[in-house]
């Protein structure tokens, strides 16, 4: 088969791209760089960067093209701003790329016969939901602009998979961690900013009690279940998850363990959750105390049984299993990183 992945330099783009090139598929990848690095795509047996092209999901002149020339089978689309805090500090750029982005991609299928479409989306989308585990067709629509953006994209999904009898599957990741999670950013996903700071023997600043509960997926979970879906007709929006939960205080235990380190993480209030992005606190109207408090305090947990029935998926990799094999992955990265800028 033929796939194009677009996001391919970011964390879950780079590994889908190396899962997809060993099952021996053609793989294409595209990128505009906003996030991603050329790190995600170098592996043992195969380097991607040559694979992928400097192009954003976009664009209307370069990526037509590409449509056109490649005929694809496939196509995954992982790109998006994935970080909640700069989707709500830049919602126009939120809206253009998660939701826009994907209206092109949908529209570029559609006039070369893709045979079947793959949506990074979230379970940010439950943010309003009170009912768990929580099933794929039953929820409250989200505030926030993140999840919103995924939301919209969605509801594209499902037009066109209606009004053209396409094949679009919207998967909707819970927390995803693995190799690659990206500590560096402004605003670390959990797992990554908890581990860099274990690594570096500094005290991890958590937001509220720690008590709040969330389900994470381990990548290559993730990557199997992408990898089943594209046979099914029609429209599908499934749950990625392991329908079990963590709290912060339980990760940070097993992560301390896993590291053989003693140090008593900070817990404090959620009104400096993004204090990163004072922007979000000023201007004439700025952000709700009770949004953040509900922000970081959401309890997440989602029913996996529907990708288990259909897709007979089922999660393999253990939080204790996952986090050992980030903390290597990460405490590697961090030595190579830091004996380089020694150097310099
Ligand atoms: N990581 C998670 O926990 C999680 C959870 C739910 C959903 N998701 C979704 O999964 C996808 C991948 O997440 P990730 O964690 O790998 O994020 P990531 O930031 O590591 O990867 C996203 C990639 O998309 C690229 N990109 C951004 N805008 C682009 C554009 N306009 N054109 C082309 N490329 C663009 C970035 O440069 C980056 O390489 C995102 O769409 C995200 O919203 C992630």
């Amino acid at each position: 088969m033929k796939v194009l992945v677009t996001g391919a330099a970011g964390f879950i783009g780079g590994q889908l791209c190396h899962a997809l090139w060993k099952r021996g598929d053609t793989v294409i990848g595209i990128d505009n760089f906003s996030y991603g690095n050329l790190d995600n795509l170098h592996f043992d047996d195969h380097d991607f960067a040559a694979d992928v092209l400097h192009m954003d999901i976009r664009d209307r002149e370069k990526l037509p093209a590409l449509f056109e020339q490649e005929h694809f089978d496939v196509v995954y689309n992982i790109a998006g701003i994935a970080p909640l805090p700069d989707c709500q500090s830049d919602p126009v750029e939120a809206v253009s790329v998660n939701t826009m982005g994907l209206v092109n991609l949908l529209e570029l299928c559609r006039r070369t016969g893709v045979k079947h479409l793959v949506q990074a989306s979230t379970n940010a989308m439950y943010e309003n939901e009170t009912e768990f585990p929580t099933v794929e067709d039953k929820f409250n629509p989200p505030t926030l602009i993140y999840p919103n953006t995924k939301y919209c994209a969605e509801q594209f999904c499902r037009s066109f998979a209606t009004t053209y009898n396409m094949n679009v599957t919207c998967l909707r990741f819970a927390n995803v961690y693995g190799p690659h999670i990206d500590c560096l950013r402004k605003q670390p996903p959990f797992v990554g900013y908890m581990i860099r700071e274990l690594y570096y023997d500094r005290v991890p600043e958590f937001h509220s009690d720690g008590n709040q509960r969330r389900d994470y997926i381990y990548v290559d979970d993730l990557i199997d279940l992408a990898l089943r879906v594209t046979d099914r007709k029609s429209f599908d929006a499934v749950n990625v998850s392991s329908n079990t939960n963590y709290s912060v205080r339980e990760l940070y235990a097993i992560a301390c363990r896993l590291m053989h380190k003693d140090i008593p993480a900070k817990y404090w209030d959620t009104a400096h959750y993004w204090s990163k992005y004072p922007e979000l606190y000023g201007g004439a109207y700025g952000i709700r105390p009770e949004i953040l408090d509900h922000e970081v305090n959401k309890y997440s947990l989602c029913d996996n049984t529907h990708a288990k029935e259909l897709y007979g998926w089922q999660p393999q990799v253990s939080i204790e299993e996952g986090l050992a094999r980030v903390i290597e992955n990460e405490c590697a990265m961090l030595a190579v990183r830091d004996a380089a800028a020694a150097k310099e």
